[in-house]
């Protein structure tokens, strides 16, 4: 049975339909002081589950965490947690003394109640290493690249060297010409694209990354490309987060900007449930 996250709605009704499996709605309040309840309104012991749930925004891993409680405390025979959007996955190590493993503790809180864990692009593959359950990433890279093929593009880049093997394997299996710039982090909202050789010169270009966040890395990638001729730039992401004014800012420069629906909004044009029911029906 797949429960059906209240904060993976569509997400969770798509793979349920591609795998054949039944749903669990689930009864989702507020309290006036914050605190939330969440009630599971089928019978699921004895059963084996799936959790669908992302963890974006930080309200959605708290619900996540009371839903595995739940499928517990009721007889689920099994639980397999799919988080199509991985939260503080960039802190997985401490970078600086004094910090925490903010990934490590998202795993340890998920494996308490799980028997495997599956996500999709989770920013560092390391992350994987701090569950004691079978865990696995999938690549959204491929499904977003179908949908950029609409655009018929001449070039796919990263806008960092971070992201470079994501989009090699996409432009390779596309069959495109690849290349990927170097970003410098200033802070938390500023990126500096330092200038570097790739000839988009009257070309239509789409970057692919893992998150949009803030949008200032695609921001900033997006408008060095237009300063180097590029004709039409294409923003895509498997995680459409958009902080803020994101959105507004990526407008004035990308000419079109899509994502996955492993948090969903407006921009989810591309969705991960194909790629999720294979994997979780396979094994
Ligand atoms: C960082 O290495 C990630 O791959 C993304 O490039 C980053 O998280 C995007 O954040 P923002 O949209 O705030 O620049």
């Amino acid at each position: 049975m797949l429960v059906k996250g209240p904060g993976s709605p569509g997400l969770s009704d798509k793979i349920a339909k591609i795998s054949g499996m039944d749903t669990v709605e689930v009864e989702h309040k507020v309290f006036p002081d914050g605190e939330r309840y969440l009630r599971l309104l089928d019978d699921v012991e004895g059963e084996d589950c799936v959790l669908v749930q992302a963890t974006y925004p930080l309200n959605n891993l708290f619900d996540l965490i009371l839903l595995q409680d739940a499928i517990s405390e009721n007889g689920g025979r099994s639980l397999s947690v799919v988080v199509p959007y991985y939260s503080y996955s960039r802190q997985d190590k401490c970078f600086r003394p004094g910090e925490a493993i903010s990934a490590r503790v998202i795993a340890d809180l998920i494996q308490a109640r799980a028997d495997s864990f599956y996500t999709v692009d989770i920013h560092s593959l390391a992350v994987l290493d701090y569950f004691n359950i079978p865990s696995f990433n999938m690549s959204a890279m491929s499904l977003l690249m179908g949908h950029a093929e609409t655009y018929d593009p001449d070039i796919l880049l990263s806008p960092d060297e971070g992201g470079k093997e994501r989009v090699k394997i996409a432009a390779n299996d596309a069959g495109m010409e690849w290349d990927h710039l170097v970003k410098n982090r200033i802070d938390g909202n500023t990126v500096r694209i330092e200038p570097k050789e790739v000839d988009v010169d009257g070309k239509t270009v789409v970057i692919l990354d893992d998150i949009i966040s803030t949008g200032g890395t695609m921001f900033e990638a997006s408008r060095r490309l237009k300063e180097l001729g590029a004709r039409k730039v294409h923003a895509g992401c498997t995680h459409g987060l958009f902080v803020g004014d994101c959105l507004q800012k990526l407008k004035s420069v990308c000419d079109s900007i899509f994502c996955t629906d492993t948090v969903e909004c407006e921009n989810s044009v591309v969705s991960v449930a194909p790629l999720v029911a294979e994997e979780i029906t396979d094994r």
